[in-house]
């Protein structure tokens, strides 16, 4: 695959993808700005590269909740993947494992956290949990996750209640019980947020207590989502979390957020060694991980080109995702002059 495949495999998933399938996927609230904003921002971003290095080798390995890992890339949470193919996120794991990638399960998955747990191989597995106001069943869930070999919660924050899509509302899929939200209490048939019968109410009431509660209770390591604010990530450092993921949720709650892009940097720094940061949304090209890593993310995620190739071909599908993401990375590594990811600091990027 090269860069312009890569460009046309959004429309070729579209063309796959049921109408309501290809709404949940590609949909971002209201007038989708920050949907938008997420890619403009990375590519809006300028390089400051450094020549006449020696880039024969370039290293793009990374130590990741004290994990080395082949790539800084990683699969973001996303739900329900039996609406894109059906082997739903037995066939997403099976791909991230193929390519070397940490895969982060959704909640809202579609096949058992056991059964995924069975195509793990050398990467880590992670588990994103919605925060929900059942003590009990949270404890049941994350216990379960924890023995099946998950070796993080990757705590979502950023959205206690639905925000609105007028585009997924307009397509709603028809709930079936081949689409189920498997790993939930009582494995209820998967719906979508954006349907009035959610709308206002308060879902997953995760509020710093909870964050408290879950680093204490929890076998292992807590991540929150969903953090664009300097001072909520530091928060949630002090509270226990060992690494911050940036994001505004693919701008699909709430809309005309910062961009990921222009929050990161100012997260990180503020950050600094009390936990690590790592940045989803918009992700597309090498050059944008490779911006994303000198403003001081340890590592980068990405949700919807992990689906797109999941709709067109399985889990070969997100393994030419993924490797595509990185052959882009190495490249844009080579041009900039930065041999490893410790060599991209923010002076590669022009302020
Ligand atoms: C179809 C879809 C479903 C998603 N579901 C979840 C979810 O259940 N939990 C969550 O934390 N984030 C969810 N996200 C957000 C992603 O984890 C991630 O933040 C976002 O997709 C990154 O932006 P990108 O799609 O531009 O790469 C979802 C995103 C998409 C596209």
């Amino acid at each position: 695959m090269d860069s312009v495949d890569f460009d046309a495999l959004e429309g070729q998933a579209e063309v796959k993808m049921l109408p309501a399938s290809w709404a949940f996927c590609a949909t971002g609230a209201d007038d989708e700005i920050s949907v938008n904003e997420n890619i403009t921002a990375w590519r809006n971003l300028r390089l400051r590269p450094r020549v006449m290095r020696d880039v024969d080798k370039v290293d793009t390995s990374v130590t990741v909740l004290g994990q080395k890992l082949s790539t800084p890339i990683m699969v973001a949470p996303t739900g329900r993947h039996k609406l894109f193919h059906p082997q739903g996120e037995a066939a997403t794991a099976r791909g991230a494992a193929a390519a070397g990638a940490a895969f982060v399960l959704a909640s809202n998955s579609n096949i058992t956290i056991e059964d995924v747990a069975a195509e793990r191989r050398d990467a880590p597995q992670w588990f994103q949990l919605y925060y929900w106001p059942e003590r009990a069943e949270v404890e049941a869930l994350i216990d379960r996750v924890a023995a099946a070999g998950f070796t993080a919660l990757v705590l979502t924050v950023d959205a206690p209640t639905g925000g609105w899509s007028p585009r997924a509302a307009r397509a709603q899929h028809e709930p079936s019980p081949d689409i189920l939200n498997i790993n939930m209490p009582g494995s209820p048939m998967a719906r979508t947020f954006y349907h009035p019968d959610f709308a206002g109410k308060v879902i997953y009431p995760a509020t710093w207590n909870e964050l408290e509660w879950l680093v204490k209770r929890s076998p292992i390591p807590v991540l929150v989502k969903g953090v664009l604010r300097a001072d909520d990530a530091v928060r949630s450092a002090d509270c226990g979390a060992r690494a911050i993921i940036v994001s505004n949720h693919g701008g699909r709650h709430l809309d005309t957020t910062v961009t990921t892009a222009a929050a990161v940097g100012e997260i990180a720094a503020a950050v600094g060694a009390k936990a690590e940061v790592y940045v989803d949304g918009g992700i597309r090209r090498g050059t944008d991980i490779l911006k994303a890593l000198s403003l001081g993310a340890r590592a980068v995620l990405v949700g919807r080109p992990a689906i797109w190739g999941l709709t067109i071909h399985g889990a070969a599908g997100v393994q030419a995702v993924l490797e595509h993401l990185h052959v882009e990375l190495v490249r844009a590594m080579q041009l900039s002059g930065a041999r490893t990811l410790a060599e991209a600091t923010p002076d590669l990027v022009a302020r």
